[in-house]
């Protein structure tokens, strides 16, 4: 599989990262098992999870995610092959109130990577996130804490996700004042289509213009872009037709209508899925963007890596960029001129 530098770090990874959110829960171990095999087999090595994936579900506890991966780890006997990453901060607390998260102080950080490293099996994380920019302990705290277990060797390198450029600029100059290590990679919510103007996201954030204008002049982060498929809404034949019920009507607008028709015709005329020119756009920006694919059998799984033999031509990549009213996601050209 093709690679991509990590940041500015000399190291490699899969251009595309498998994620792992409902392994263990909605994907049954063996089908976990099977995915995380084909996804080897095509040369992938990089492994996206997380400390809470999936608590949401009927009576999963957060655990099954991490824990079906380390058993895959322990039993292909393969931990030193793989480039695994995963996050800490939006654990639920046992006991606690709903809603109430372990937070990133660096007494939860502790506790959160000594639980992942025994349901992973292994004695180091590559790549450790904070999962959101919760905003109620100082990133000082936080930064520091990562810095320490960078230090220990638990961790190799560290990341952000679902965090504002703005902020993601204060927490580099923290890190440079005080010698901590700086992120190497940033996870944010990415697709083709975008949110409509004014969503709400709760502590998500869609990776935007500012953030790749940031990335593309510091060149030294790589950003990993989840939920890319939203929830596998290019299968359908309308942006309203079937939407997976976590998005709402969030990516309802004009502005996705004309994206969406844009997108379904460079796939027919190319032949390939809607899922591959989506990875493929991503994949073309001057930014460095790595997918994190999220699928429940192989089928999808060997589409979305045909993603890889896919790359756009210069007037696809237009037409798939000039396909809105205009580059903000508003509605409609109306919508756009009150602004
Ligand atoms: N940092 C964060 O806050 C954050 C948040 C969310 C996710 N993530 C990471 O990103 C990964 C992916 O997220 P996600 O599951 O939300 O991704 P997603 O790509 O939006 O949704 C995955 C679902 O889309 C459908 N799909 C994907 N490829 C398809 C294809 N080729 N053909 C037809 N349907 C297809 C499948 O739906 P069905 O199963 O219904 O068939 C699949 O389960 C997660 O596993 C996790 O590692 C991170």
């Amino acid at each position: 599989m093709q690679t991509t530098e990590l940041g500015r770090t000399g190291t490699e990874v899969s251009s595309l990262c498998l994620g792992t959110m409902y392994f263990g829960s909605r994907v049954d171990e063996s089908g976990s098992f099977s995915l995380m095999d084909r996804y080897v087999d095509a040369g992938g090595r990089f492994i996206d999870t997380a400390n809470n994936y999936a608590f949401w579900i009927g009576d999963f506890t957060g655990n099954e995610s991490e824990t079906t991966i380390g058993k895959w780890l322990r039993e292909r006997g393969n931990r030193d092959d793989i480039f695994l990453a995963t996050k800490c901060g939006v654990r639920p607390v046992p006991g606690g109130r709903d809603g109430e998260f372990e937070g990133l102080s660096r007494r939860a950080i502790r506790g959160a990577i000594e639980g992942s490293l025994d349901r992973l099996g292994t004695d180091r994380i590559d790549l450790y996130y904070m999962h959101v920019d919760w905003r109620r302990e100082a990133l000082e705290e936080t930064l520091g804490a990562f810095a320490e277990l960078v230090d220990e060797g638990l961790v190799k390198h560290i990341g952000c996700s679902n965090m504002a450029t703005w902020r993601v600029v204060v927490a580099r100059e923290l890190a440079r004042r005080n010698g901590w290590p700086q992120f190497t990679a940033i996870q944010q919510w990415y697709s083709y289509l975008r949110p409509r103007y004014n969503a709400d996201l709760w502590v998500q954030k869609f990776v935007d213009e500012e953030l790749l204008d940031y990335i593309e002049t510091e060149r030294d982060l790589t950003i990993l872009g989840y939920t890319a498929t939203l929830g596998g809404l290019y299968r359908w034949n309308s942006i309203y037709e079937k939407n997976h019920p976590a998005l709402g009507d969030r990516f309802h607008s004009e502005d996705n209508e004309r994206r969406f028709a844009v997108l379904k015709e460079i796939a027919a005329a190319r032949g390939v899925s809607p899922f591959q020119i989506v990875f493929a756009w991503m994949r073309r920006h001057d930014a460095p963007v790595i997918p994190v694919l999220g699928v429940t059998s192989l089928e999808q799984l060997n589409d979305n890596l045909a993603s890889l033999d896919v790359s756009l031509t210069d007037d696809e990549y237009t037409k798939l960029r000039d396909a809105a009213f205009n580059r903000h996601g508003f509605d409609s050209d109306e919508e756009y001129s009150l602004f």
